[in-house]
């Protein structure tokens, strides 16, 4: 590791998301529903330098396995973003986040009019696609684009 890396404590067991776009972590955070009064114990960095990033947040969440599917909607906002299962203090499993083709209950809609912003019980629900190194995302029901996400997380 370069000297020059910022180092926070290794983890028993749990998840670390790694390689998170600098200045993400608030909103990963956010996605994985990790807010004030949670009971999770996390750790977190923002802005350290990465030798592939330049700079990148990290979090750890210790002692939960987060699921394959919550995981895959940090792509949404950190498309760069490594998962590592760690257990008894070693790598179980790396993976790279992968942006799902659809996306509930993260995003609002800007649309005022939208259903999702009415009176019904309609959960917002959007298709995602990857369009250059951005993430682009249309509503399902009223078919409003959103190029800044990061504007919308819920
Ligand atoms: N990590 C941790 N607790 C452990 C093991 C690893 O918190 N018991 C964290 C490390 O701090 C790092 C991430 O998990 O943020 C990945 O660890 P590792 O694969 O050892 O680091 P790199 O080789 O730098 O990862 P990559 O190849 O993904 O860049
Ligand atoms: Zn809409």
């Amino acid at each position: 590791m370069a000297e020059k890396e910022l180092v926070i404590s290794k983890i028993k067991e749990g998840t670390v998301i790694d390689h998170i776009n600098a200045g993400k972590a608030l909103l990963v955070l956010r996605i994985l529903g990790i807010r004030a009064g949670s009971k999770e114990t996390v750790s977190m960095v923002m802005n350290v330098p990465s030798e592939k990033m330049g700079r990148k947040d990290i979090v750890k969440v210790e002692g939960k396995f987060i699921g394959d599917e919550e995981l895959n909607k940090i792509a949404l906002i950190a498309p760069k973003a490594t998962i590592n299962l760690i257990k008894d203090y070693e790598i179980q499993r790396k993976f790279k986040v992968q942006l799902p083709k659809m996306i509930e209950g993260i995003l609002k809609c800007p649309n005022r009019n939208c259903i999702t912003n009415s009176r019904e019980p309609v959960k917002p629900k959007f298709y995602v696609r990857i369009e250059g190194d951005r993430v682009i995302a249309k509503c399902y029901y009223c078919g409003r684009k959103i190029k800044d996400v990061d504007r919308y997380v819920i």
